[in-house]
């Protein structure tokens, strides 16, 4: 096994809110001790109902924001106060909403230097026009499309720009959070399959957040399933998708018949809503809407178990 690129051990993000009119003041566990291992070349997805905190995972590990606790490390090396800086090129992000990020008042040709006069400032005017001429070839755009504005663009080309400009600084991962749910479908695919050669050429490391199990399903080689914070199943796409071991994992595959049209899965109904992140439940925090907790469950909390494919559950599956 190769080294992994990124290694996260037990990282945790809190938040502390203020109370307000109608809401008391607390702690908002958005992630709490979720380790993984992403190997260059490879696609871990993250998975799991709204608020879940995928978004910010995505966060912790592209350096937008400091854990709470808990370590990572980039090909071997811990991040810290003391290296961050220079390690923050090798880890950028596309988000869902690609007109967000462009400024519409800025050629796409600026927009795609930008990072390159942040980070590069050796580079010549001329070195950075050609980087992001090329940059756009490198995404199936043209490059004459450097002179336009993010208006002239479609929805999909847009993503185009979003991936190149990710690309610009070569990173050795992209978290891709969201990143085809805003295109229509026809236009998803032809940004998976970009994403997917682009990891073969320049062997990628992707950190794949999507609530889309079909998108998982075709991206994916490893899924880690998020539950209020934590992973509650972690291991090989095919294993995952073919036996779930957390009942959690089941009931969302089953909600997604597009995950296996050849098995008829009953549609598992969970019971109750989901529980805010401010106030996780004790044990197991699945345990209130499960169909098979005991006592155990809601005084205890499983540890994720299980060699390759792992889930935290007292009464796995299978
Ligand atoms: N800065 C913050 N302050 C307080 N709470 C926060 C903050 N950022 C996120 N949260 C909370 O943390 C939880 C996880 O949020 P996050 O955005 O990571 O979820 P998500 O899985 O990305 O959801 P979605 O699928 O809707 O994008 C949510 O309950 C959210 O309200
Ligand atoms: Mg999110």
């Amino acid at each position: 096994m190769s080294q992994p690129v990124v290694v996260a051990e037990k990282l945790s993000r809190h938040y502390e809110v203020k109370g307000g009119l109608f809401s008391k003041s607390g702690v908002v566990r958005a992630v709490s001790e979720t380790s993984f291992r992403l190997e260059a070349g490879r696609t871990l997805a993250v998975v799991g109902e709204s608020g879940c905190g995928k978004s910010t995972l995505a966060r912790l590990i592209t350096m937008i924001e400091e854990p709470s606790s808990g370590r990572f490390y980039i090909d071997g090396e811990e991040i810290t106060p003391a290296n961050w800086a220079r390690h923050r090129a090798d880890v950028q992000i596309v988000f869902q909403n690609p007109y967000g990020s462009l400024n519409p008042r800025q050629r796409i040709g600026a927009a795609l230097e930008e990072p390159l006069k942040i980070n590069r400032p050796q580079m010549s005017a001329a070195e950075r026009e050609s980087r992001a001429r090329e940059m756009l070839q490198l995404v199936g755009l043209r490059p004459e499309h450097y002179d336009r504005y993010p208006h002239m663009f479609s929805g999909g080309q847009r993503q185009r720009i979003a991936v190149a400009r990710a690309l610009m600084l070569e990173p050795r991962v992209l978290v891709l959070d969201e990143p085809v749910s805003a295109l229509d479908l026809s236009i998803q695919s032809q940004i998976l399959n970009l994403l997917v050669d682009l990891q073969e050429r320049m062997g990628l490391a992707y950190l794949f957040i999507s609530h889309d199990l079909s998108v998982v399903k075709h991206m994916a080689d490893d899924i880690i399933v998020m539950y209020l914070g934590r992973p509650v199943e972690i291991g090989p796409k095919d294993q995952v998708f073919a036996n779930p071991r957390h009942p959690y994992t089941r009931a969302l595959l089953s909600a997604t018949p597009v995950a296996d049209p050849r098995a008829r899965k009953q549609r598992i109904k969970l019971q109750g809503e989901l529980p805010s992140p401010l106030n996780v439940p004790p044990g197991c925090a699945f345990a209130p809407r499960c169909w098979k907790a005991s006592d155990k469950c809601r005084a205890e909390r499983p540890e994720l178990d299980g060699g390759a494919h792992q889930a935290a559950c007292f009464f796995p599956e299978g």
